[in-house]
């Protein structure tokens, strides 16, 4: 099997992605609220499992020059791809290699934060399993493993669709766009079965050779992850994003509802995946002898900056979202946007702040994240930034998300190396994407940090 995964991913090109739930300004906050001082990111060793061109790890890379990033694929081609735009960018602080994973004796380890991203449920069992013991081998004492991985629970609807599409496929359909056809012809509107058929050719072949209809798309439940990583010596901490825990769909009496049925976190869990229909999960793992504090002090909330997530539908926190809001799109230290209220009630304060965190409307990271919000007379991506431009690749923006962009503009990011002006580049955007609007356009690049 691995060599049809090998075979996939040198022949056709795996579409380059930045992915927010792996990046340890979040992750590790989740960790600290667990209880395990990970150490900061600024200063870390790095790996990626299954990094494909590094379009995850190079931004990072980037972001922390004092930390050294390791990426390790199955896949020469796109480890080639990574090596070649490392040095094109000048990104110096990191070092990829090819080849399996059950092969691979990294020289940088241990690493504070291995990154396992899109992996976990598209490799054969032998290689999960390797995965976990690999992680327990190469962490550090207070490290933690970001794994994502596709939850069963999500994908029970989908996968009917996949064995139809590949039962149409065996019966001399052909290709996968051609079954789903066939299928979509036969279902009826209103169906939820049609509703997934249109998501998957709406997605298109490009995608779903890899992601549906890869070679292996193994969905797992939580308590088979956690029992499986468990074997292998790691402890499960959460979600990489701590709102995820209790996703803020959840209603309060729902949530009452589902602990009272059980006293097993895990069990809880995976009732809320049940609940939610939850298709994928991003979980934070250490090792099981990593000193995992019991209780954690409310203080630790103060060493965290934040940026005001979705608007709050409890009123105690929405003074604490306006202030933190009235900072964006910085992500600020929680003494410099609430300072008044801290000093008022700061016990009160704080658990307000917890609340904040826990649904989602108050977004927090291990460092503060700030930059001019409208754009600089000469626009100027930087080196990675320009690159992806030219190549027509999603942009990373400075929060870790990618911004893919219609063809046309690709032209215009290309041209923002710092040599034209606004008003040149206007130009250059009504003639090569006549469409955009174009003012609009580029203070929204400047809001999501992209000259930043
Ligand atoms: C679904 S892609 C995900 C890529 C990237 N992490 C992302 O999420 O965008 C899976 C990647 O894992 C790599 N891979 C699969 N089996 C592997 C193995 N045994 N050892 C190392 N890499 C492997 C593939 O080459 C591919 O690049």
């Amino acid at each position: 099997m691995a060599d049809v995964i090998h075979e996939l991913y040198e022949s056709r090109i795996y579409p380059a992605m930045s992915h927010p739930l792996s990046d340890p300004a979040v992750s590790t906050v989740s960790a600290r609220l667990s209880g395990l001082d990970v150490p900061h990111p600024r200063n870390a060793r790095v790996l990626e499992i299954g990094c494909c061109s590094g379009h995850n790890l190079l931004p990072l890379a980037q972001r922390w020059p004092e930390s050294f990033f390791t990426g390790i694929d199955l896949s020469a081609r796109s480890i080639e791809k990574a090596q070649e735009r490392a040095i094109t960018s000048g990104i110096r602080n990191v070092a990829f290699f090819s080849g399996d994973l059950r092969d691979f004796t990294p020289l940088d380890g241990p690493f504070d934060f291995i990154i396992a991203h899109g992996f976990l449920s598209w490799v054969p069992d032998d290689v999960k399993i390797f995965l976990f013991t690999f992680c327990r081998q190469q962490l550090s004492a207070s490290g933690i493993a970001t794994i994502s991985f596709n939850l069963e629970c999500g994908w029970k609807s989908r996968q009917t669709v996949i064995t139809k599409v590949r039962a149409i496929q065996d019966a001399g359909a052909g290709d996968v766009m051609s079954a789903l056809g066939i299928l979509k012809s036969i279902s009826r509107a209103g169906d939820p079965e049609a509703e997934i058929i249109d998501d998957m050719i709406a997605r298109g072949t490009s995608i779903l050779v890899f992601d549906d209809f890869g070679p292996i798309n193994d969905p797992w439940s939580l308590k088979r992850f956690v029992q499986a990583s468990s074997h292998a010596g790691l402890r499960w901490l959460g979600e990489s994003d701590p709102s995820q825990n209790i996703p803020s769909e959840l209603s309060d009496e729902t949530i009452v509802e589902l602990r009272s049925r059980t006293n097993n976190l895990i069990d809880f869990q995976q009732s809320i995946d049940e609940v939610l229909g939850r298709m994928f999960r991003s979980c934070v793992l250490c090792r099981d002898d990593a000193m995992v504090a019991g209780r954690v002090s409310s203080d630790i909330l103060l060493d965290f900056s934040y940026r005001a997530g979705k608007e709050p539908l409890e009123s105690q926190v929405l003074q604490i979202h306006q202030a933190v809001l009235s900072h964006a799109p910085a992500a600020v230290a929680l003494g410099d946007s609430i300072g008044a209220l801290l000093k008022q009630d700061l016990a009160s304060a704080k658990q307000r702040v917890f609340d904040g965190i826990a649904r989602g409307w108050l977004r927090p990271r291990i460092e503060a994240l700030s930059y001019h919000s409208s754009p600089p007379e000469y626009p100027k991506l930087n080196d990675f930034r320009l690159l992806c431009a030219r190549e027509a690749l999603p942009l990373v923006d400075a929060w870790h998300y990618p911004c893919a962009f219609p063809l046309g503009h690709y032209a215009v990011l290309a041209a923002m190396d710092g040599s034209r002006s606004v008003v040149e580049l206007a130009s250059l955007a009504s003639h090569r994407s006549p469409e955009l609007a174009f003012e609009p356009w580029l203070r929204h690049l400047a809001w999501r940090g992209m000259f930043a």
